[in-house]
């Protein structure tokens, strides 16, 4: 079977392209290199440097006639959502549309779609929070989001697309990038690794639902049996705040350098907690690590990359 992943050179897409050579499928990547990196390459897999916008993407499909696709590439930066909507759109809903066309066009299978759960729920729902909460984003990338899940039910009602929707909560682990606004758990092991002050925005008492990389790769490869549409997070259930998350870091790495507090973020979410029992009980999927063995693994990576 022949798999399209978008966004393989990136953190999550990259382990997830890894993954499905080690099961024997064929994998091609599109990516535009953005924040992805070719050092994240699987050798294995057929890669186009492409941007998902791109008319030349029709060639692909073409030419490999992909059976399922995970679309994973995006513009993820919630803050540049926010500061230019007009470009945050162009990837993730003109790229989506120019994906979602050729799907239909070259008889695509299967459609897993890389979502999110804290930037589609906001704040101020039931904590873990359900996929039947009332989704309320607050900023340009959760709307984009959901638009997409949006798009999913047209298409799979217009044209009988099959999907599968996997809200995530706050993933890290190894090859994450410590660049981005995103990845608080990279940031800090960057910090860590160069002996670096950890700096918190405001007092640290905003929580996460952080899920390591590797049980959001076995939901990814459990959401390609899914027989019907669905939409499912992904997630650990644990809410623990900033404070938690230093004290744990400092404690599996060893280093305890300095805590400073910057002003808090104006608008930033308080509370992230998902809860999964939904994708539990549809494909028997629960997350295999808790966040000290996580960020072991994540914090061995860091010092040795
Ligand atoms: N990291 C998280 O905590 C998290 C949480 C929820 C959802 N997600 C979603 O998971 C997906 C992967 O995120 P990630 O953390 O691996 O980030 P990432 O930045 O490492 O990966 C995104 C990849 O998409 C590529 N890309 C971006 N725009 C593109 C375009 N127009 N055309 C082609 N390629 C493009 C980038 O080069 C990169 O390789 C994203 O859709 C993101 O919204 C991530």
């Amino acid at each position: 079977m022949k798999i399209l992943v978008t966004g393989g050179a990136g953190f999550i897409g990259s382990h997830l392209v890894d993954n499905l050579i080690k099961k024997n499928y064929s994998v091609i990547v599109a990516d535009n290199l953005s924040t992805g990196k070719r050092v994240n390459l699987n050798p294995k897999a057929r890669f186009y440097h492409l941007d998902i916008q791109d008319k030349k993407l029709e060639a692909v499909f073409k030419k490999e006639k992909p059976a399922a696709i995970y679309h994973l590439a995006a513009q993820m930066n919630v803050r540049k959502s926010i500061a230019d909507p007009l470009f945050d759109a162009r990837t993730n809903i003109i790229g989506v549309l120019n994906l979602l066309e050729n799907c239909v066009k070259y008889k695509v299978k299967k459609f897993v779609f890389i979502s999110t759960g804290g930037a589609i729920y906001g704040d101020g729902v039931k904590i873990p929070t359900p996929e039947t909460a009332t989704e309320a984003p607050i900023s340009p990338y959760g709307i984009v989001k959901l638009a997409t899940e949006k798009y999913l039910h047209y298409y799979h009602h217009q044209y009988g697309l099959n999907y599968t929707v996997l809200r995530l909560a706050n993933v890290y682990g190894p090859r994450q990038n410590f660049q981005g606004e995103a990845g608080v758990v990279a940031i800090f092991c960057h910090q860590l690794k160069n002996n670096q002050p950890l700096f918190i925005n405001g007092p640290g008492r905003q929580t996460r639902d952080f899920v390591f990389v590797a049980d959001v790769v076995a939901a990814c490869l459990k959401a390609l049996t899914d027989k019907k549409p669905n939409i499912y997070n992904v997630a650990a259930s644990r809410e623990n705040n900033i404070q938690q998350l230093v004290a744990t870091l400092q404690k599996v790495s060893g280093r305890k350098t300095p805590v400073k507090h910057r002003p808090a973020i104006k608008g930033e979410q308080m509370r992230s907690c998902l809860n999964y029992q939904k994708i539990k009980k549809h494909l028997s999927w629960s997350p295999k690590y808790d966040l000290e063995k996580g960020l072991k693994e994540t914090w061995q990576w860091f010092k040795e990359n």
